[in-house]
Parts: structure tokens; C-alpha cells; sequence
């Protein structure tokens, strides 16, 4: 695996599965798992919101969706979503650990990935705490010389969205005076907009990755609507690291 050069990640997220939508947001998830597919990705990271209610009947729904993937395939948790139902709907997903916050690394790929919960039970914004911020810089200085992407629900920088703003990571600059510890982390990828955009984290650039299931239209001024449901395309991000660099592709459902 050392002299791999190669490697794709397929990075699904908000896919907010429901029991109740006719298997709408479900057929989403199914058909970026089958992208993912064909593009041989060789990890597939959920980043968060994969049920919509935190629901049992809605874990079941999605755990069907997601039954056969062509890959690994990894899940954290968004603010929409419930640690205890994660763990008990996926009790073979051994790397999420059996107590506390769902914060693992991937080891065993040319890049880690290491995922960050900072989900606050309850509450729609984020929040790294001082625990998980440590856990992320010993977790980092574990591995300092192999490429790595930082994983989180939250996007950790201001959107300048009049609504994501007061409901992102709130404590932003701590994340990043973490990340700027680790020069090795070459990309930071989170989700939770509903739509793509791009920011900064200390060197690192950050990647909102869109929802398979709903686009949020963009409040930056006063007056204008705030999350507006947007007719615009739905999808997932697949991140290609290839000799020593990285490109993000959107890829539209
Ligand atoms: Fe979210």
C-alpha cells in the first residue's frame, strides 16, 4: 500500500434519509453509492446528517441504502443525526468507538482520513470542545509526514451565509489553530450547507461538499431568503489524490 499513488475518496454527505419520502432521499444515496462505483473510489466517508430526524425507522431506511458498497464505507455523525442510534443500527462499523464522540482515523490508505465529531446533541451549530480539539491534535501528530484530509460535519470557516453563519462550527478559530499545528493536512472536508462552496482553515483548504438529497439556495445579503429549497442539482464530491496531489470533483446526481 506504500507505493500506491493513487487514491479516491467518495465523499457523500447530508443525505438525510427519511422513512416517510417514498425512498426518495434513499434512491439518491443508491445512486452515489453506484457513481462512487464507477469511479472505483477506494474509500466511501459519509460525512454526516444521514438521517433526517434521528429516527430509528429512518436508520433502517438508509442502513438498506448503503447495504453494498463498492468500498469501505465510514460514517459521521451531523447535527441532524443520533450517536447511540448510529451504534446500535451499525454494530459492525467497529472502527466508531464504543463510548463518547464518533472521532476515528483511517490508517490504512495512502492518504488518512482523520474525521472529527463535534456535534452538539440537540443543537443545529457545531462545536469542536477542548477534548476533541486535543484528540484531533495528538490524532494528527500521530502520523506527521503522511498526506492527510481532516473530516468534520461543520464547515469550519465563515460562509458569510446570513444562516450558516450563526449554525457552523462556532468555535472555528480553535479547529484551525489545530489544523496549523499539522502541515500535513492538505485538505479539510465537511458538509452541512447543502451546497458547495470553498474556505480556508489555517493552510488547509476547506471543501463543502453538497447533499444528495436538497440544494440550499445562498443568503449573503440582508433581505434575502434565508435556506431557500433551490431547484439546482443535488450530488456528492469525489476528492482524487494523485501523485502527491489533490483535485475535488463535484458530481452532480
Ligand atoms: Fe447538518
Amino acid at each position: 500500500m506504500g507505493s500506491k499513488t493513487r487514491f479516491t475518496l467518495a465523499q457523500i454527505s447530508d443525505t438525510h434519509v427519511r422513512a416517510d419520502d417514498g425512498g426518495v432521499a434513499a434512491r439518491q444515496v443508491k445512486k452515489a453509492l453506484a457513481q462512487a462505483r464507477d469511479y472505483q473510489a477506494d474509500v466511501i466517508l459519509l460525512t454526516g446528517d444521514l438521517a433526517n430526524d434521528e429516527r430509528a425507522d429512518e436508520y433502517a431506511v438508509f442502513a438498506e441504502a448503503i447495504a453494498d458498497p463498492s468500498a469501505p464505507l465510514y460514517l459521521m455523525p451531523g447535527n441532524h443525526d443520533d450517536r447511540a442510534l448510529i451504534r446500535s443500527t451499525f454494530p459492525t462499523h467497529t472502527y466508531l468507538p464504543r463510548d463518547g464522540f464518533l472521532s476515528y482515523a483511517i490508517e490504512d490508505q495512502p492518504v488518512r482520513i482523520v474525521c472529527v465529531d463535534q456535534i452538539v446533541p440537540g443543537e443545529t451549530h457545531g462545536l469542536l470542545t477542548k477534548p476533541q480539539a486535543e484528540w484531533l491534535d495528538r490524532t494528527l501528530a500521530a502520523e506527521p509526514n503522511k498526506p492527510t484530509i481532516v473530516a468534520l460535519h461543520h464547515p469550519p470557516f465563515p460562509t458569510h451565509d446570513l444562516l450558516f453563519d450563526k449554525i457552523g462550527l462556532w468555535d472555528g478559530d480553535l479547529f484551525a489553530s489545530v489544523i496549523a499545528e499539522h502541515k500535513q493536512v492538505q485538505r479539510v472536508i465537511c458538509g452541512h450547507h447543502h451546497r458547495v462552496s470553498f474556505g480556508q482553515s489555517a493552510h488547509a483548504p476547506v471543501i463543502v461538499a453538497p447533499s444528495t438529497s436538497w440544494v440550499y439556495g445562498l443568503a449573503a445579503l440582508e433581505g434575502q431568503p434565508i435556506a431557500p429549497k433551490t431547484d439546482e442539482q443535488p450530488g456528492w464530491m469525489l476528492h482524487i489524490w494523485n501523485q502527491g496531489q489533490f483535485a475535488s470533483h463535484f458530481m452532480g446526481l
